[in-house]
């Protein structure tokens, strides 16, 4: 059985997380559920990143040790990920022993080696990236990831040599067409970093305690980022009595990771295993971001939203799908109460809740709920709907492949459409009124339940729960996996539901935006 190991970043646990923070957690579960459909042993990491200076301020500020911060942040980001059925098997936490003494290891090794020397840093620090920038990297004086004010700090520190491996990774991105989607990304990543030349990195902090320290050099603190990108592999065992799981599943099949953390693992990350001798994943996908009207998401701006606001009002499923369906991988998604509203109402309630309804209640109508069989009686109509439940596997397939997620709900959204008007360029009504017709009104009965049963699966892995209720009310088991879609002119002995229950209830428009506005000024 051929493995898959994705992941998402482990997330500072400084707060609550809010809706563009769940979006990479959300795609790493529908990508980890979509390849358990395709039968690959599939694992799934994410977690929390708990070292550094933002976590030990924000503890201060809460009255607390930092362990007993990170302790109730974890707890809560593990209960926001099960409020939203996160299928994860490893929930990793830095501040475990293990991990702790892998990167304790890890960084004894590369001075070893020669790869991190010490020596003196000044620069210009950013306390809330925790980054250190050169001036020519200031964007009008002030730090090129977030905008905020820097400060000029000096301090006694290790190095990592990054210019050592820098034509080594530009030879990899060159040589490993698939390690950075989208293609873009890399373009950026050479223009503006490797061929500036690669700066040293500063790996250990002294300003601070709140994180690993060196063995050899214990005041000081392991950069968290050198700590943070290990877990990778530590939450695997690597350097442990066992690692058999790392044996297993490394190099990851996939790393998903947000645009603003591109550069760390694009860069650095790599390095990291070039010098570790270890291999590279094998993907690495950037993710743009659901942004607000106003930009970015921000308490001071009145803006955010939590999933659980919008999860406890319209549901899981329909909260999901707007996060995966409104962030193409071209440019930054837009989150507003507005198409949050239009999407529940035209896509989930009007094109796949009614196409189910409909369907149920002539099945009902028409054959006293039990599903005819596959008769093979095809017009033009019926011919080109069937070459459209094959075309949507592939072009989903494709989708998915390319990186392009929104695109394969649209693609699989599409063929709702196109399903809804078979109904209507099949007139079942008319058909009915005549005896003559029944084997077609049999067939178009037939496309319409072996349609369903395909977007059931096509939209399963994200939307489980509403997969599950469909199948349900087609009268059918939720066995299902990516095979089944194979399946189309084999569904016998099938029996609907007497009534449907509609999955998605229209809202109401004003109403709802109004609601979704006041979740933001809580
Ligand atoms: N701790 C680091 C990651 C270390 S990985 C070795 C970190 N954590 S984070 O909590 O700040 O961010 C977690 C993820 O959320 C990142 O991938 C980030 O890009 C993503 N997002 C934060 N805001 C977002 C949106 N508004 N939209 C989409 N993703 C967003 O970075």
């Amino acid at each position: 059985m051929s493995k898959y190991y994705v992941t998402t970043p482990i997330y500072y646990p400084s707060g609550k997380f809010h809706i563009g923070t769940a979006y990479t957690t959300v795609l790493a579960d529908m990508l980890k559920r979509l390849k358990v459909m395709q039968g690959y042993d599939s694992l799934m990491l994410t977690g929390v990143d708990e070292h550094g200076q933002k976590i030990e301020d924000k503890a201060k500020e809460a009255n607390m040790s930092p362990k007993e911060y990170v302790d109730i942040q974890a707890d809560a980001a593990k209960k926001l990920w099960k409020t939203m059925k996160i299928d994860n098997d490893i929930f990793m936490r830095t501040t475990d022993e293990y991990h702790e003494r892998a990167v304790q290891e890890i960084f004894e090794r590369f001075l070893k080696q020669g790869d991190i020397y010490k020596g003196e840093y000044e620069g210009w620090y950013c306390k809330p990236c925790e980054s250190y920038f050169t001036e020519t990297q200031l964007v009008d004086g002030k730090c090129p990831d977030c905008g905020r004010e820097v400060k000029k700090m000096k301090e006694e520190a290790y190095f990592f040599n990054m210019k050592k491996y820098a034509d080594r990774l530009l030879e990899f991105y060159n040589s490993h067409p698939d390690f950075i989607k989208p293609e873009y990304r890399k373009t950026e990543m050479i223009n503006n970093f490797i061929k500036l030349g690669l700066e040293d990195l500063c790996v250990t902090r002294t300003s601070f305690d709140w994180g690993i320290k060196v063995k050899s050099d214990p005041k000081h603190v392991i950069y968290v980022w050198l700590d943070a990108l290990t877990n990778y592999i530590t939450a695997l065992g690597y350097l442990s009595d066992d690692d058999s799981m790392f044996k297993k599943y490394w190099p990851a099949d996939l790393h998903i990771v947000g645009k603003d953390i591109a550069r760390f693992h694009l860069i650095y990350w790599p390095i990291f295993l070039m010098a570790l001798d270890l291999p590279l994943p094998k993907t690495i996908f950037v993710h743009n971001w659901i942004m607000m009207k106003d930009g970015k998401m921000s308490k001071s701006k009145g803006n955010v939203i939590y999933p659980e606001q919008l999860i406890e009002r319209y549901g899981l499923d329909a909260t999901k799908y707007f996060l995966i369906r409104e962030v193409p991988s071209s440019q930054d998604g837009l989150f507003s109460p507005e198409e949050f509203v239009q999407r529940y109402n035209y896509d989930l309630c009007n094109d796949l809740s009614n196409l189910l309804n409909r369907t149920i209640s002539m099945v009902n109508k028409y054959f006293e709920g039990k599903v005819p069989e596959y008769n093979g009686i095809k017009n033009d109509v019926d011919e080109d709907l069937e070459k459209a439940s094959k075309d949507v596997i592939e072009s989903y397939n494709r989708e998915i492949n390319n990186f392009e997620f929104a695109n394969s709900l649209k693609e699989v959204w599409n063929y709702i459409s196109r399903t809804n008007k078979y109904i209507d360029e099949t007139s079942p009504w008319a058909l009915a009124k005549d005896e003559e017709n029944i084997e077609k009104l049999k067939s178009c009965i037939y496309h319409l339940v072996a349609n369903l049963r395909e977007i059931a699966i096509l939209i399963r892995p994200l939307m489980k729960d509403t997969s599950d209720n469909m199948l349900r009310q087609l009268g059918m088991g939720s066995n299902v996996n990516w095979d089944t879609l194979k399946e189309y002119k084999n569904i016998k002995n099938i029996k609907v539901i007497e009534k449907g229950e509609p999955i998605f209830m229209r809202l109401k428009e004003e109403e709802e935006v109004e609601a979704i506005k006041n979740m933001m000024k809580q």
